[in-house]
């Protein structure tokens, strides 16, 4: 049975055309993934479907019917979900509130909410798909962002949709998190629901799809069957063109070289870091992996003096950082894991999200701006990352996600950072700027800068490292260095 369909979709955006004439299809039983570079339309197409925005032109249907869903929440009561690629959570509440959110009312008896019977419905939603660690009576601003994925997923599935989209969620969330959506897709299809898979994640996206529509500037180029998935040809599909160039670094020799950048010493912070010290060298890519709470993301937060570790020390060229103000004095940069709420700034332009960490290089004299420089300065971003966008001046909040990811690495790779500390860098971003990512990052390298590479992707992380610590329980369990012969699971065995 076709369960969902879209015919002839049109949608603009003032003067950009973010979908041209789209048509598709999935069946009942199917996982179809998207996929498609990044602004090509993949979350306005499907979020029109799940009732978050409306469409210029087209027609919708699902289970044969004309379908018009008013909002997200009635679409997802009248079985249609969305997980959306942004943060679908709010801060503020419990994370029960959010589970119910916008349906509050059904606790409500006279003046009173019912908060014991919400709670209790609200646990057994976040335990049924296996994140029972989440406590239903927690503010969802104590989260982390990995846990307010999941909470999301716990909303969506209470109402148990009988269609899902799942937008660029696995490259947020740790194995952990993964298995657990993969098991929900699994379910659905058994039981003859449906799936829109959307990722960037080739391989991922091939195991885990029955079919694959690929989407380039608005429009459809191709749906593959099951049987013609071969990556070149998707990648074509993709892009247009060929990908030249190795994707990773290609040297196993490189050498790194003594002088120490960056110490820290016996740092210690709540249960992330444990006794935590290591040193970085310059031009060496540092790579640190583990499990999403191993201290990883703690640790980056505290090196760039976001987050002050309880005790410890770390200097910077010998000279100690207590604030980001020093640490961005010494030179460093830093992208968060979670870019919407701590890397940028979503309701201002792309200029002046990009521009605010270069102000010193624009600056004449270290004081004066002038527009004309701080404009080029922002272009040169634009144009070396390709962020696709109308102009400067667009609001981030407007740009596709990966768009967004691009703005947050720009925001520093322009400024020069001698120290640049990404954290999950490549999350959400097409592989034709991941490529352009990873050579930036190994110029950065040739030249004598330093790179912490914070990530959950096994492959990024023994792609691009000279060295590589694993960290548990926040603790550093072992140093390994850069080799061919190194394995994903050389490396998963030091993290469990
Ligand atoms: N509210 C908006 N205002 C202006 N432009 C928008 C808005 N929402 C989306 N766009 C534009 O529409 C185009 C398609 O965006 P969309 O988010 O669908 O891309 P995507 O395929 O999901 O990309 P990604 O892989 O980066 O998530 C982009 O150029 C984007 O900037
Ligand atoms: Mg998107």
């Amino acid at each position: 049975m076709e369960m969902l369909e879209i015919r002839n979709m049109h949608k603009s955006f003032g003067p950009t055309i973010a979908l041209n004439d789209v048509s598709f299809s999935a069946q009942s039983g199917e996982v179809l993934g998207l996929i498609g570079e990044n602004g090509s339309g993949k979350s306005t197409a499907t979020s029109i479907y799940a009732g978050m925005q409306t469409c210029s032109s087209g027609e919708m249907f699902f289970k044969g019917e004309p379908w018009h869903p008013v909002s997200m929440n009635d679409a997802l009561k009248r079985g249609v979900g969305m997980i959306v690629q942004e943060n679908g959570t709010v801060p503020g509440i419990s994370a029960a509130e959010n589970i119910f959110l916008g349906e509050t009312q059904e606790y409500v008896s006279g003046l009173f909410v019912n908060r014991k019977k919400m709670n209790r419905d609200a646990q057994a939603a976040l335990d049924a798909i296996g994140a029972g660690h989440i406590r239903a009576e927690m503010m969802t601003g104590m989260l982390d962002f990995q846990d307010r994925k999941l909470l999301e997923i716990a909303r969506v599935m209470a109402k148990d949709p009988e269609v899902l989209v799942v937008d660029e969620t696995t490259t947020a969330l740790s194995q952990k998190g993964r298995d657990i959506i993969y098991g929900i897709m699994n379910t659905m299809r058994k039981e003859g629901k449906t799936v829109i898979f959307i990722s960037h994640d080739l391989d991922e996206i091939m195991e885990k799809c029955d079919r694959l529509t690929v989407l380039r500037d608005g429009k459809i180029i191709r749906t593959f069957e099951h049987e013609e998935f071969e990556e070149g040809a998707i990648k074509a599909a993709m892009i247009g063109r060929e990908l030249q160039g190795s994707y990773y670094r290609d040297d196993y020799d490189g050498e790194v070289s003594s002088e120490v950048v960056l110490a820290a010493e016996h740092l210690n912070h709540t249960d992330q870091l444990s006794d935590f010290s290591f040193e970085l060298h310059a031009g060496e890519i540092l790579g640190i992996g583990g499990l999403s709470h191993c201290g990883m993301h703690t640790l980056g937060k505290v090196l760039f003096g976001n987050e002050k570790a309880e005790s410890g020390s770390f200097t910077v060229h010998g000279r100690q950082i207590r604030n980001e103000a020093e640490a961005m004095k010494e030179g460093i940069g830093y992208v968060a894991k979670d870019r919407d709420t701590e890397s940028l700034c979503l309701e201002a332009s792309i200029k002046d999200n990009i521009a605010i960490a270069g102000l010193d290089k624009i600056a004449v004299h270290n004081a004066f701006i002038l527009p004309s420089r701080e404009n080029s300065y922002v272009d040169a971003q634009i144009k070396n990352l390709r962020i696709k966008c109308n102009d400067r001046n667009q609001y981030v909040s407007t740009l596709s996600g990966g768009n967004k990811q691009k703005a947050a690495f720009g925001k520093w790779t322009g400024r020069d950072s001698s120290i640049l500390i990404l954290d999950c860098p490549t999350r959400g971003v097409d592989i034709g700027v991941k490529q352009a990512m990873y050579q930036l990052m190994y110029r950065m390298k040739q030249e004598g800068k330093s790179i912490i590479l914070i990530s959950e992707e096994m492959t990024e992380l023994i792609g691009m490292s000279d060295r590589l610590l694993v960290m548990k329980d926040g603790k550093l369990q072992k140093e390994l260095f850069r080799s061919r012969q190194l394995s994903e699971a050389d490396v998963i065995e030091y993290m469990i």
